[in-house]
């Protein structure tokens, strides 16, 4: 949804904008290009591998952008490192990127065999995916991937694991995968969905903090843009996209953020024909302070 951000974001051509999830940098590129020529930007991620392959592509605009590797809750601080003190607009794309899923070797997949890790940033001293599975009281567990995950079948799968790893400790995708096919019910196993999809993702949001740090981030962006700024957020399943919804809604309640999409945008077929991955984007745009400029 590049195209859809743009013009959520309303580039102009000699303002400062932030992607705080600047991944492979494709979103960088397109607000780059759009605000040329004298256009600015500030790209931010946790993975370091991210921001070399960003780097690379961007090298074309020279001066025009400047690259951090952090977490975007460390905005404010970047800014003023930066000696800015407002920006036009800010980009968060949520979720993983394709290198991520495909390339990182860090476990994000249940269709590759890999060490089950899922930090974004390999160097953070939180626990990993796999530390999870193999400390946390089978309570935590269900909840864990009952609230994260939304998983039916969380307290069937916690027990599995919990039994599991008296004998093994649950290391890799694959062992993850089994113990999950074992635990579910033989119907269960035939759905549209992979019937691992749901405890991946409970892990990799626990894992990254990421609902937090959504929450977190929100306000500390509106904080950060000038009035008639425009902050624009794709959320990837429907915990992000409900924090995102809430919160501009609560924003606009108290007249610091006007929503510009009551609905949300979604990709369009051709879109989602392209890069499957697409398929349950959802983009929310607000401007500060009610001015649409
Ligand atoms: C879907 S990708 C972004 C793709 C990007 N828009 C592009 O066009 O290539 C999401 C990126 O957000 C990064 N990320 C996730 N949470 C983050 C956080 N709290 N702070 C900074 N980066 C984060 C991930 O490491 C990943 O590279």
């Amino acid at each position: 949804m590049v195209a859809e951000v743009v013009a959520g974001l309303n580039c102009q051509t000699d303002q400062v904008y932030v992607d705080g999830t600047v991944g492979q940098g494709g979103h960088a590129e397109t607000i780059l290009t759009h605000s040329a020529p004298a256009g600015q930007l500030v790209g931010l991620d946790r993975d370091p591998a991210a921001l070399e392959v960003a780097a690379h592509r961007l090298q074309a605009f020279r001066s025009r952008f400047r690259l951090f590797h952090s977490c975007y809750t460390d905005l404010r601080d970047i800014l003023r490192n930066c000696q800015i003190e407002q920006v036009a607009g800010i980009v968060l794309d949520l979720g993983l990127s394709t290198q991520q899923l495909k390339q990182s070797g860090r476990g994000f997949s249940f269709l590759r065999e890999e060490i089950l890790d899922m930090r974004m940033d390999p160097k953070t001293p939180v626990p990993t995916a796999a530390e999870i599975l193999n400390t946390y009281s089978e309570p935590d567990l269900t909840r864990l991937f009952l609230r994260l995950g939304e998983e039916r079948w969380s307290r069937r799968i916690a027990r599995r694991i919990v039994v599991a790893r008296r004998q093994t400790p649950i290391n890799t995708t694959s062992q993850l995968v089994e113990l999950i096919r074992q635990a579910i019910p033989s119907k269960a196993r035939r759905g549209r969905i992979h019937p691992a999809t749901r405890v991946f993702q409970a892990l990799r949001i626990a894992v990254n903090q990421e609902l937090e740090k959504l929450t977190a981030f929100i306000p500390l962006a509106v904080s950060l843009l000038a009035p008639g700024g425009r902050l624009a957020i794709i959320a990837y399943h429907s915990l992000e996209d409900r924090i995102v919804k809430q919160q501009f809604l609560t924003l606009e309640k108290t007249g610091q953020l006007r929503r510009l999409t009551r609905k949300p945008i979604i990709p369009s077929p051709t879109e989602v024909n392209r890069n499957p991955q697409a398929r349950s984007a959802k983009l929310r745009v607000g401007v500060k302070g009610g001015n649409s400029n």
